[in-house]
């Protein structure tokens, strides 16, 4: 089947691209309100895109009655957010922090979750999480439905159980990071395995 997407409406648009588009990594955003609340949010429009500089994105749309995310006003007021990486042990954070709860309630609060000062940035981090990435704004590309935020990565808090024994690579027995797929369906990443390339020479004989 073929799509036009120049013509499809947004909620199709959506769902083809969310649909194949996948998994996701999931970003569990944690910024600070204008009150001083810790505000947490989900995103799965998510990765890393550079390490030099260090930047990542996020892909943040209004709420359905067209107002700002309180994670987008609060990017946007403080230039500064975290990212906490989700495994299956912060599923449930993930899933209360992604209700649609008023401005001044703190979803983290609300989740029971356990937080910490940031080191650089005014934003909590999750000690729970495997990885927490503190941010500083590089730049929001504004589109009229959509702002795609550029942060650059100033502070990384790495779980000590997720690293090896020499604290420079991942130990992939520990960290299981989930994504998600289409709709409320996820995946989680505990059936890795290892691809090695052909070698060259072999081919062109
Ligand atoms: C797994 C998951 C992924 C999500 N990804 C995004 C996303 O990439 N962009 C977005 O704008 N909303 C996303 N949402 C919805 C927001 O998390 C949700 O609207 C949340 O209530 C926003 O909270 P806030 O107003 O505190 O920022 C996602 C929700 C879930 C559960």
């Amino acid at each position: 089947m073929e799509f036009d997407l120049t013509q499809l409406p947004s909620q199709d648009r959506y769902r083809l691209l969310t649909n194949f588009v996948g998994p996701r990594p999931i970003a569990l955003v944690t910024t600070r309100t204008a009150s001083g609340r810790d505000n947490g949010a989900p995103m799965s429009f998510f990765n890393v895109f550079s390490h030099d500089p260090a930047i990542l994105a996020l892909g943040i749309q209004p709420r359905l009655d067209g107002r700002e995310k309180d994670t987008m006003a609060n990017i946007r007021r403080t230039g500064q957010f975290t990212v906490n990486m989700v495994d299956m042990a912060l599923s449930r954070t993930m899933l209360v922090c992604g209700l649609g709860v008023d401005t001044e309630v703190d979803e983290l609060h609300l989740a029971g979750e356990i937080v910490a000062a940031g080191a650089q940035v005014d934003c909590s981090w999750l000690p729970a999480s495997p990885c927490a990435m503190e941010c500083r704004v590089d730049r929001l590309i504004e589109y009229p439905r959509r702002v795609i935020v550029l942060g650059e990565v100033v502070h990384m808090h790495v779980r000590a159980d997720c690293l090896d024994a020499q604290g420079r690579y991942v130990d992939a027995d520990r960290y299981h990071p989930i994504a998600r797929l289409h709709a409320d369906n996820y995946v989680v990443a505990d059936q890795q395995f290892e691809l090695k390339p052909p070698a060259l020479a072999e081919l062109v004989r």
